[in-house]
């Protein structure tokens, strides 16, 4: 009920609703809708309530909720299904728990992760409302081979969602976001299968939108930054969630139906950070020297190494970094 009355006073943002036509709209009383008025404004909501003429919203909270990113989604089935905490330990780590009982396209949401996963065993920072902290359940009917284009869409669909919202990026293959050689997103994909079937897939993604230098301690901040540093601004996060998930969903359905990842092939190619760079591919204890030469259909990067072999790496468990960094 608190949604439908929030979705008609947002049908009716600049005009006053009367108790009585909401009561009516919803068959409940007048003094339900009051204490449904009352919880919205505990959530944030800013609504004006004037005796004889009614209610009306004056602005929204800045959450993550489906009723405040609905207006800009386009999508079918990503993101229709959002599950929102205002905290949480890890969104990927809930999505597990009920991605069995779920559909494909399912979301988790908080907007703060008190043991943020990031790759390689290591921590995410997500302070409290500054991020976009969320996973997506995905059930594609492939070979578990072939989960790591997943990640490749991920990051495509990250790179066109800031592209829609005026920012460019680049993609670090195969799963970071960066801006001015730092780290703006990163995307942790974990999945249950058998031997030749996924159960199921969620993919994670943090973005560090609002975050302010502060929040990042002194080693992360040397690799690792914010849109709104990188901007100058706060980024409206609302509308950032929306455009990724459209995004993400646009370049989805070709590999779910098909197999087909052309289109994040040709973005990851274009936005690509590392062709053309020397860079070491570290796994595990080794770690050897090459330039990157391509990415090919398949999502694998093509390395020249310096004694002029040239090899596939596929993402697995590699770490790709500049000679002197991260980049
Ligand atoms: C990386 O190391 O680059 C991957 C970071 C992934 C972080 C996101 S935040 C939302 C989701 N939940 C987690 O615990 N991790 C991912």
């Amino acid at each position: 009920m608190k949604e439908k009355i929030l979705m008609i006073l947002k049908q009716n943002k600049d005009e006053f609703l009367s108790g009585e036509k909401i009561s009516d709209e919803f068959g409940v009383s007048r003094s339900a809708i009051w204490k449904y008025m009352n919880v919205l404004k505990e959530e944030g909501y800013e609504i004006e309530s004037i005796p004889r003429k009614g209610y009306r919203l004056i602005s929204s909270p800045d959450i993550l909720t489906y009723e405040e990113i609905e207006e800009y989604l386009t999508t079918g089935f990503i993101g229709r299904n959002i599950y929102y905490f205002d905290s949480i330990s890890s969104t990927n780590i809930k999505a597990k728990e009920i991605a069995m009982e779920n559909e494909e396209g399912t979301i988790i949401i908080a907007e703060e992760q008190t043991k943020g996963k990031g790759r390689l065993g290591r921590n995410w920072t997500s302070p409290k409302g500054k991020g976009i902290w969320m996973s997506i359940i995905l059930k594609p009917k492939v070979d578990p081979i072939k989960v790591a284009k997943i990640t490749l869409i991920g990051a495509a669909a990250v790179n066109q969602g800031l592209k829609d919202i005026g920012i460019n990026s680049y993609i670090k293959w195969p799963n970071d976001i960066v801006i001015d050689g730092k780290k703006v997103c990163g995307i942790l994909t974990e999945m249950s299968c058998e031997l030749n079937m996924i159960n199921y897939c969620i993919m994670g993604m943090g973005i560090n939108a609002n975050l302010n230098e502060s929040d990042f301690d002194e080693e992360l901040s040397k690799k690792a930054t914010s849109l709104k540093s990188i901007t100058g601004n706060n980024v409206d996060r609302k509308k950032l969630l929306a455009c990724i998930l459209n995004r993400f969903e646009e370049l989805y359905i070709p590999f779910k139906e098909r197999g087909d990842i052309a289109k994040t092939i040709e973005i990851s190619r274009e936005r690509s950070i590392l062709i053309g760079k020397r860079v070491r591919i570290i796994r595990g204890e080794l770690e050897r020297m090459g330039t990157v030469v391509d990415i090919d259909e398949e999502g694998q990067l093509i390395v020249k190494y310096d004694d002029g072999r040239v090899e596939e790496v596929f993402s697995g468990e590699v770490s790709v970094r500049g000679m002197e960094g991260y980049i």
